[in-house]
């Protein structure tokens, strides 16, 4: 599997799975779960979840995927933030370690920008990450004017990733947020790299170069999101069929015609535009 570096030089999967809308209903428990367990023996071993996701049903489900792996997932949940105050994360971090069935959390998100102050919330992950309960912390949906501000502050540097919206029609943060993250070693986590599996995978440059490489739109999608070496991609599906080929997708090089083609059809905005958010 291809891997990310973090800001202390260790590597994780470039390639992961995501979870939001899993965990809703009874019924479709047992599919979710065994996606999530193929996923991991493709080599998506990072599962990026949320306290908010079905009110805690994605973590259960999660929970149930990685029984008896542990050690083999780096896993990432969020916290939401309402509960990001110094008492909150606390508490958010103890009820989704308890849902996730483990004792500590590879990667622990800020969601996305809340009323709490940003210093209350990094010296609470600061704590957590002293206890050993997270390993790594890092927010969502932070513009790059908020990673300046994060940054600035006390143990603001140890943020390890910012996870955003990006696929080639959510190219907005190439102007101003991938630079400074990369600028700052700081690798950026990409949600919805299907564009929610709608319009996007209908792209006829997608089609075209999904043909010539033998491939699916979703697949060349992924590689996309993958091609510059400092993105984390964590595509969802509760489909198994779509397992291989979403983990296959991490082998495909797009060459520079192909990206060209995708440039041509999807460019990227010439100007500051605010970051997209679901
Ligand atoms: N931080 C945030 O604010 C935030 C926001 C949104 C998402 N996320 C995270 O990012 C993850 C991914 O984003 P997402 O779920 O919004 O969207 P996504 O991964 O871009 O797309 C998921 C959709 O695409 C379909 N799909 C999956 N593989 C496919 C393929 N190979 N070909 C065609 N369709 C395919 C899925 O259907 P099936 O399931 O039926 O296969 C599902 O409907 C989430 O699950 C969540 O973990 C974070």
């Amino acid at each position: 599997m291809k891997t990310v570096t973090l800001h202390d030089g260790r590597k994780i999967p470039a390639l992961g799975q995501g979870t939001w809308q899993m965990g809703e209903t009874a019924a479709k428990a047992e599919t979710e779960i065994a996606v999530l367990r193929a996923g991991i023996e493709r080599g998506m071993t990072l599962i990026d979840t949320a306290e908010m996701y079905a009110g805690g049903g994605a973590e259960r489900i999660v929970a149930r995927a990685i029984e008896g792996q542990r050690e083999r997932v780096f896993l990432v949940s969020k916290v939401s933030p309402q509960n990001a105050s110094a008492a909150g994360i606390a508490k958010s971090c103890a009820a989704s370690l308890k849902r996730l069935g483990t004792d500590h959390l590879d990667l622990y998100l800020l969601h996305w920008p809340g009323r709490h102050p940003l210093e209350e919330t990094v010296a609470a992950f600061e704590r957590l990450r002293a206890a050993g309960t997270i390993r790594y912390w890092g927010v969502s949906n932070f513009d790059v004017d908020l990673m300046a501000e994060l940054a600035a502050l006390p143990q603001g540097a140890r943020c390890a990733t910012d996870q955003i919206l990006y696929h080639p029609d959510e190219r907005g943060p190439e102007f101003d947020l991938l630079p400074w993250c990369r600028n700052h070693k700081m690798p950026i986590m990409a949600y919805s790299p299907l564009g929610q599996g709608g319009r996007l995978l209908r792209s006829p440059a997608l089609a075209a170069i999904a043909r010539r490489h033998r491939a699916t739109p979703g697949q060349i999608a992924i590689a996309w999101s993958l091609r510059d070496g400092n993105t984390i991609t964590i595509p969802k599906t509760a489909t198994p069929e779509r397992v291989p080929e979403n983990a296959d997708a991490a082998n495909i090089a797009l060459t520079p015609d192909d990206l060209a083609e995708i440039e041509a059809t999807h460019p990227p905005p010439r100007r500051k535009t605010r970051l997209g958010m679901l």
